[in-house]
């Protein structure tokens, strides 16, 4: 935790995930209310300050995103590094996304050197006729990991504010 100017305080959250599971359009529609259809993958690192209130206090979360593809990553230490608070995102309605989330969840520990505020995400649950992982293998997963969980919808903002809110409370 960084104290700020005395009464504000900013915490570092990262998101992570397989590519095109929707990272870059929950930051997007968490911090701007925008969501792009047509968004491409990321390269490198992008983030974004977000504020918000918790008991009369101003909080500030830095949020990072990087690339799900290997290949555009960032410097994976420097992305971890001193982040007090996760994402990771997996895509309801492809399920190698969800497989993959157990190799985030090592990579995180490998590089966290403090305890991490940590949700499991399910995005695009506005897919429902293409669903491929089912909101109780999503809430089991998230249970024997002692995650937070919580399905969401960057298109349709269904749970945006509070996967992340629910994060930056713990943290606080
Ligand atoms: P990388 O940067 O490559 O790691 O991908 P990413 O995880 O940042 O994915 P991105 O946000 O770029 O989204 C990938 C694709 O999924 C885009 O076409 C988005 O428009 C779409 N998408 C993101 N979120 C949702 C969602 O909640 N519902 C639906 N239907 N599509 C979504
Ligand atoms: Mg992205």
């Amino acid at each position: 935790m960084e104290e700020e100017e005395g009464e504000e305080y900013l915490f570092k959250v990262v998101i992570i995930g397989d590519s095109a599971v929707g990272k870059s359009n929950l930051l997007s529609r968490y911090a701007r209310n925008e969501f792009n259809p047509n968004s491409k993958a990321t390269i490198g690192v992008e983030f974004q300050t977000q504020s918000m209130e918790i008991n009369g206090k101003e909080v500030k979360a830095q949020i990072w995103d990087t690339a799900g593809q290997e290949r555009f990553r960032a410097v994976t230490s420097a992305y971890y590094r001193g982040a007090v608070g996760a994402l990771i995102v997996y895509d309801i309605s492809r399920r190698t996304t969800f497989d993959n989330v157990t190799r985030w969840l090592e990579e995180l520990k490998t590089h966290s050197d403090t305890t991490v505020s940590r949700i499991l995400v399910g995005n695009k649950c506005d897919l429902v006729d293409i669903r491929d992982v089912s909101v109780e293998e999503g809430k089991a997963l998230a249970e024997a990991e002692g995650l937070f969980f919580m399905e969401t919808s960057a298109l349709d903002s269904t749970n945006v504010k509070a996967a992340f809110e629910i994060v930056i409370r713990e943290i606080y």
